[in-house]
């Protein structure tokens, strides 16, 4: 009820707020990184595998997505990652060794449980999830679990708990990492630093809400959206134009910034607004060129820059400044001010934020 909601208008905003206070939760219980964070006999199944498969729906597709760079640069394990829809009914490869991670926010996802029972059936038993609920189908279905402690989450659009998906996923890269020796005892020390420092680092970025507010009234009267990205910052993208389809109705995509060249440059035109994820980091120039390229054909460029970057506003160039940059751990901090566009585009169109047409918020069904 609207006493739950506090100083709120909607659920969704309240989730988006709560996400320092959901990470710190998750990492709670967290002394140190070892496979037992991710139950009894962990460590034997890690040593067991030589790969990584995540299978997913919708938000929780896109955390693994973002996983996926995670694990292969810091613990060097081969990892791919499928919609748990495709992967339920084709023909693949199975492999034993494979370590088979389910992520869901509700933990009772159909197609996710169906893929978990695919992979199965094919003589893949080392399982594991990372669920926001304890009690569900697929943590009592996988071998191995993290529950992240993001709390109820009751706006359709997830937020909170993607963020978590994140933490949780973070903490899996070094825990097999560990395992494989690839995770010095500085680098343990170094990342966890970074971890606990999560909250107050997203509590900055919580406070740039001004300054999306004021993009989202142009975006509000736009009809299609480009967001790019490159990198480990691509799936952070993918969810922005995610979010912001499900809930304002704008028709948005996303598109890794090399491949503007290929297709979508065609799109491109003064009324096509053209959100960048800009991390400071190793591709920076590459992406500068891409938004270059929006540029000299009259589109509006959104950059969601870091704060240790030279990028200034300018005609077609309108720049939000994060904090600095927060290197591996930078998609958790990006991918809020895109939450934050999408949900105040949608309450500018006035539409039913929290419940948004068509949409449930766990689909138990095929
Ligand atoms: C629905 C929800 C999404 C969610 C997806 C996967 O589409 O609207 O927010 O990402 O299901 O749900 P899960 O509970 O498995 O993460």
């Amino acid at each position: 009820g609207a006493a739950e909601l506090g100083p709120y208008r909607h659920y969704m905003q309240k989730e988006i707020f709560e996400q320092p206070v959901a990470i710190a939760n998750t990492l709670d219980a967290v002394t140190g990184i070892s496979p037992e964070l991710f139950g009894d006999g962990a460590w034997r199944i890690f040593k067991e595998v030589d790969s990584v498969l995540i299978l997913a729906c919708g938000t929780s597709y896109y955390s693994g997505s973002t996983a996926k760079y995670w694990l292969e640069s810091i613990a060097k394990i081969p990892t791919s990652v499928e919609i748990a829809s495709e992967y339920r009914y084709r023909d693949s490869v199975p492999n034993p060794r494979t370590l088979v991670v389910t992520i869901s926010q509700s933990g009772e996802t159909a197609d996710t449980i169906a893929a978990l029972k695919h992979a199965r059936a094919q003589g893949m038993n080392h399982t594991l999830t990372i669920c926001n609920v304890a009690t569900s189908a697929m943590v009592r279905e996988c071998a191995l679990a993290y529950i992240t402690r993001a709390g109820a989450e009751i706006g359709v659009a997830s937020t909170k708990a993607f963020t978590t998906q994140l933490v949780g996923l973070f903490l899996l890269t070094l825990a097999l990492a560990q395992t494989r020796g690839h995770l010095s005892e500085a680098d343990e020390a170094r990342h966890l630093k970074d971890l606990r420092h999560l909250p107050v680092a997203v509590q900055a970025v919580l406070a740039l809400e001004p300054q999306v507010i004021a993009w989202s009234e142009e975006f509000a009267r736009k009809e299609n959206a480009l967001f790019l990205g490159r990198g480990l910052h691509y799936p952070i993208a993918l969810e922005g134009a995610l979010k912001l389809k499900e809930i304002s109705y704008i028709h948005a995509e996303a598109y890794p910034a090399g491949e503007l060249k290929h297709g979508p440059l065609a799109l491109v035109t003064a009324e096509m607004p053209v959100v960048t994820v800009a991390p400071n980091d190793a591709l920076l120039e590459k992406l500068k060129s891409n938004m270059q390229e929006v540029r000299a054909r009259g589109g509006q460029l959104y950059v969601f820059a870091d704060g240790d970057t030279a990028i200034e506003s300018e005609t077609g160039l309108h720049v939000i400044r994060m904090p600095e940059h927060y290197g591996v751990l930078s998609p958790i901090l990006h991918v809020v001010p895109l939450q934050l566009l999408a949900y105040h585009t949608a309450c500018a169109r006035g539409t039913d934020v929290d419940k948004p047409r068509n949409l449930a918020k766990s689909v138990t069904v095929e």
